[in-house]
């Protein structure tokens, strides 16, 4: 089976390098926001030329504890795309603001500008974009709309580690971003972890209070904060996958121009290839396919895995029916989530497996 991750085909000098970095914290007997946490934040901000990192224990609660430190709460508003992972969503309704969901460019799968203008109230504070399946676009458009309203440009990066756009790191841009390190992320731990990088030291400051149950010092509480400490052993894992994060999105890239240059089935559209290489880091390649789910049996049949990103766009979520939405409606949303198909595109791929995947396409029916 070609699979859509295998980190068992992960090359042994990183697994070596990883063990390394395991025995070092066992023998340390320090466990949680210790020196390895420290080393990681450091390193993760320079890796995206920030000044600070927070280590977080997961995306959501990073772009929860964010908007937090941010004082984005009750009676607020932030703007965010209805395709996306439900985290992101569910991270606005934690901070106790609204969110507001908005549709998609069709071309990209990305927030779509109209639609987002459609949303603005007095009542919003932030646009939160989703730097959907590894791409980073139009930040220029984003960061110009977002000081001309006066609110915040964050950034949701889950699905973008290492992607740059005119020379700048996804997270970069507006006030904070926000990553996941979950295991299949371009840069993923072994259990759950995430990080919020930003300019400002005061929101570093408070994201690490309100992470850590509020402590400003031992056994004084300033705020209702979380649990969501990241722990040694993942911090320390991070840090020796930060030097192989170039690398494997190299190889995502180079898979990805294969798929977009030989893909050629008039049933399969391709989304819009990027402006510039490095500002789309391919977490996922998708297509879109009138008969996606003919198309995901069919595959599967011939040995390829494949997964859908995302079949239910937020805003028919069980969860998500209160919500305000863009008052047109989110109908490029609802058809990419009828057609989205996610194909292999991880590091380990060989390029046989890319060759087949491509073949298999074609000859679809
Ligand atoms: C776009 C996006 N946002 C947020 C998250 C949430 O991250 P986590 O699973 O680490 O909470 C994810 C992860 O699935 C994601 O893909």
């Amino acid at each position: 089976m070609i699979r859509m991750n295998d980190f068992t085909s992960e090359p042994d000098e990183l697994r070596r390098e990883e063990l390394v970095a395991i025995e070092h914290v066992l023998r340390s007997g320090w466990f949680i926001l210790g020196n390895e946490v420290r080393q990681f934040e450091r390193t993760w901000a320079k890796f995206c030329s920030t000044k600070f990192c927070a280590g977080v224990g997961n995306g959501m609660e990073a772009i929860e504890l964010g908007l937090r430190a941010l004082d984005i709460g009750p009676g607020d508003e932030v703007i965010t795309t209805s395709m996306t992972a439900i985290a992101t969503v569910l991270a606005i309704i934690h901070a106790g603001a609204s969110p507001v969901l908005a549709d998609i460019n069709l071309a990209t799968a990305l927030l779509d500008f109209a639609s987002v203008e459609r949303c603005l109230t007095p009542r919003t504070k932030a646009v939160l974009l989703v730097h959907l399946y590894g791409q980073v676009r139009e930040m220029e458009r984003w960061i110009t709309f977002c000081k001309d309203k006066k609110i915040h440009l964050l950034e949701d990066c889950a699905q973008a580690h290492g992607a740059v756009w005119n020379r700048q790191h996804a997270g970069a841009f507006g006030t904070w971003g926000a990553f996941s390190f979950y295991p299949t992320k371009n840069l993923g731990a072994k259990g759950d972890a995430g990080a919020l990088i930003t300019n400002s030291e005061k929101i570093a400051e408070r994201v690490k209070t309100l992470r850590n149950c509020g402590t400003v010092k031992r056994y004084e509480h300033s705020e209702a904060g979380l649990n969501s400490r990241l722990d040694e052993l993942q911090a320390a894992i991070l840090s020796t996958r930060i030097n192989w994060l170039e690398r494997f999105n190299w190889r995502r890239q180079d898979i990805a121009r294969k798929y977009l240059a030989k893909i050629d089935n008039a049933r399969i559209e391709l989304l819009s290839p990027p402006n510039a290489e490095q500002s789309h880091v391919y977490h996922l390649f998708v297509v879109r396919c009138a008969e996606r789910d003919r198309l995901a049996h069919f595959l599967e049949e011939q040995g390829i895995e494949t997964l859908i990103h995302y079949p239910v766009p937020a805003h028919r979520q069980g969860c998500c029916q209160n919500l305000r939405c863009d008052p047109h409606g989110l109908p490029s949303a609802e058809s990419h989530a009828n057609q989205c198909l996610s194909l292999p595109c991880h590091p380990q791929l060989h390029d046989d497996d890319v060759a087949k995947v491509i073949a298999t396409i074609n000859q679809f029916e």
